[in-house]
């Protein structure tokens, strides 16, 4: 059974070995921008700094449990429109396909609409099976195909642009 899915404020202690871990695991970010880079302590706070300096983003922890575990994170960035994208990773494989990205999409998706989202929006790699399944198990659908939008294991690839209203 998996344990209880919440999302919880990403504080600084969030910023260990383990995120940066899982940053630069080419398994967890194959279809992640921020595979481009390797990542270490300095470039993770870097980036959390530039991410908490605009209030337009919520950025959260996805943790597990009463203790809290700690198997990824999940972010919404709102444009001035009310449009937000979702990106998200579990980066602790023991928790993939056990329903966990499927319940953090549909609880920021409820934090996004909470707070006057318009629209949410989530690219997805052409390839990226597990991310179209989640995004549509929460009632995303399919807006746009951009061809040839983006590289994939080297090769030119299509992207999908995934799209939730609110109900
Ligand atoms: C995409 C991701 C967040 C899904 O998280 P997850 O917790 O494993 O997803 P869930 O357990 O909620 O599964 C949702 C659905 O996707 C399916 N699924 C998950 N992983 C799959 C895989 N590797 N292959 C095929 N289907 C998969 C599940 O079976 C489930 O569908 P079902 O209920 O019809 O069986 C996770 O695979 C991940 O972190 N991937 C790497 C980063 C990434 O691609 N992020 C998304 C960028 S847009």
């Amino acid at each position: 059974m998996t344990p209880r899915i919440q999302l919880i404020s990403l504080d600084r202690s969030f910023l260990n070995e383990k995120y940066i871990s899982w940053l630069n695991d080419p398994s967890v970010t194959r279809f992640l921008e921020v595979r481009h880079q390797t990542h270490n302590f300095s470039t993770i706070t870097e980036y959390y700094d530039q991410i908490m300096g605009n209030p337009q983003n919520i950025w959260r922890a996805i943790v597990l449990g009463d203790n809290a575990h700690h198997v990824g994170n999940i972010k919404c960035t709102l444009t001035r429109y009310g449009v937000g994208e979702i990106s998200l990773f579990i980066g602790d494989k023991n928790y993939r396909r056990r329903g966990v990205g499927t319940a953090a999409v549909r609880l920021i998706s409820d934090i996004a609409f909470g707070v006057g989202a318009v629209k949410l929006v989530a690219f997805v790699y052409s390839s990226n099976y597990a991310s179209q399944r989640t995004f549509s198990k929460c009632e995303f659908t399919l807006e746009a195909v951009l061809h040839n939008e983006v590289i994939d294991m080297g090769k030119r690839a299509d992207l999908m642009r995934f799209v939730k209203y609110p109900c």
